[in-house]
């Protein structure tokens, strides 16, 4: 009996799954997610004044900038000079000034401006220095940004669901407090919708999403998947399917719409949606939640029914709630901060 517990043989720390965990520029995720464009804010929240955010593990200032400060950069957060943060800098026509000696740069890190420095190695030093910056697209409520080398830019991509007739598409984020991977991982999980969502629950979703699914995987591209889980719901068949396509677009069959206990043909994804690393152990959901006949009920359309969209439950709960009733937060969460190399406990 004494030898069955596996405690102490347990007791070191997994190692991390550093080859998918680390997106710093350099690490092969990194790299990976450096070919794609990725939403990084909110239109509506971005307001007058510069913002710092950290995407990919690098800390980065957006601004509005233009004579109707209608347009939007993306620059490296330090200025190239002494290193002042230029979440104090002031917004201008041209681009962003630092608030420390003055020096304005264009949104593509060109140095317009430095005040005081006169020499001949100025500019010099003008003309051949720029501060980082990267591209902006601003689309239905969403700042998407390309962090990649430029020559291997992407077009901006339009999916058919962006575009719709008669569907209304909400911009929200949900934060998580983990890396990437164990978000993205639920998106082709159907099982955790039968046990997380449901029986371990309440039903968070639907009474339907309790049965078992039959589940299948179709993989139409190299980086396109779809994972349906098929499940009988009194006398019909409820086929819900999801969508991933790497590193981290994600859809999903809607979350309350449909339930398997009426006809329903055809629904449409009820989010559209990228899981974005903020870091290695933070990392930040944009998506729009989508509306409509097709889509999930307006009612819905709130910030609490959007974060029920996205998870199950709404952000903010007692840790108590959180016990009772553990939605995609809880779950994901718990790993860790850091995805391990799986073992369970077994010597390979
Ligand atoms: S630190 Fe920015 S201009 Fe000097
Ligand atoms: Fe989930």
């Amino acid at each position: 009996m004494a030898g069955c517990f596996r405690g102490y043989a347990q007791s070191q720390p997994a190692a991390a799954d550093e080859e998918i965990a680390r997106i710093e520029p350099g690490t092969p995720a990194g790299e990976y997610y450096r070919r794609f464009w990725h939403p990084v804010y909110i239109t509506e929240e971005l307001g007058d004044l510069p913002e710092a955010i950290r995407i990919l593990g690098e800390d980065l200032v957006l601004f509005r900038y233009g004579e109707q400060r209608d347009q939007i950069g993306l620059v490296h957060k330090h200025c190239l000079h002494r290193r002042a943060s230029l979440e104090y800098g002031k917004c201008e026509d041209n681009g962003i000034r630092c608030c420390y000696h003055g020096w304005l740069f264009a949104p593509d890190g060109e140095i317009l401006e430095m005040p005081a420095e006169n020499s001949r190695t100025a500019d010099m030093l003008r003309k051949r220095t720029r501060l980082g910056a990267y591209p902006v697209v601003e689309y239905r409520g969403l700042i998407f940004t390309y962090m990649g080398p430029p020559e291997l830019q992407p077009e901006f991509p339009v999916y058919d669901a962006c575009i719709y007739e008669g569907m209304t598409s909400v911009a929200y984020k949900a934060p998580y407090r983990c890396n990437w991977i164990q978000i993205l991982d639920a998106i082709l999980d159907p099982t955790h919708t039968t046990y997380l969502h449901s029986r371990n629950s309440h039903p968070q979703f639907s009474e339907g999403m309790k049965a078992d699914g039959v589940l299948k995987f179709y993989e139409r591209h190299e980086n396109h998947f779809l994972g349906s889980a098929t499940r009988r719901v009194g006398d019909n068949v409820w086929v819900r399917v999801n969508e991933l396509i790497l590193p981290n677009f994600t859809q999903a069959g809607s979350a309350f719409a449909v339930d398997g206990m009426r006809q329903c043909y055809f629904g449409r994804s009820c989010f559209t949606r990228w899981v974005v690393p903020v870091d290695d152990e933070n990392s930040v959901v944009y998506a729009w939640a989508n509306f409509g006949s097709r889509w999930d009920p307006h009612q819905y359309n709130t910030k609490e029914g959007r974060e029920m969209i996205e998870q199950g439950e709404v952000l903010d709960r007692s840790l108590q709630e959180k016990k009772r009733f553990p939605a995609d937060s809880e779950a994901v969460e718990g790993m860790g901060g850091l995805p391990i190399q799986y073992k369970l406990g077994l010597d390979f």
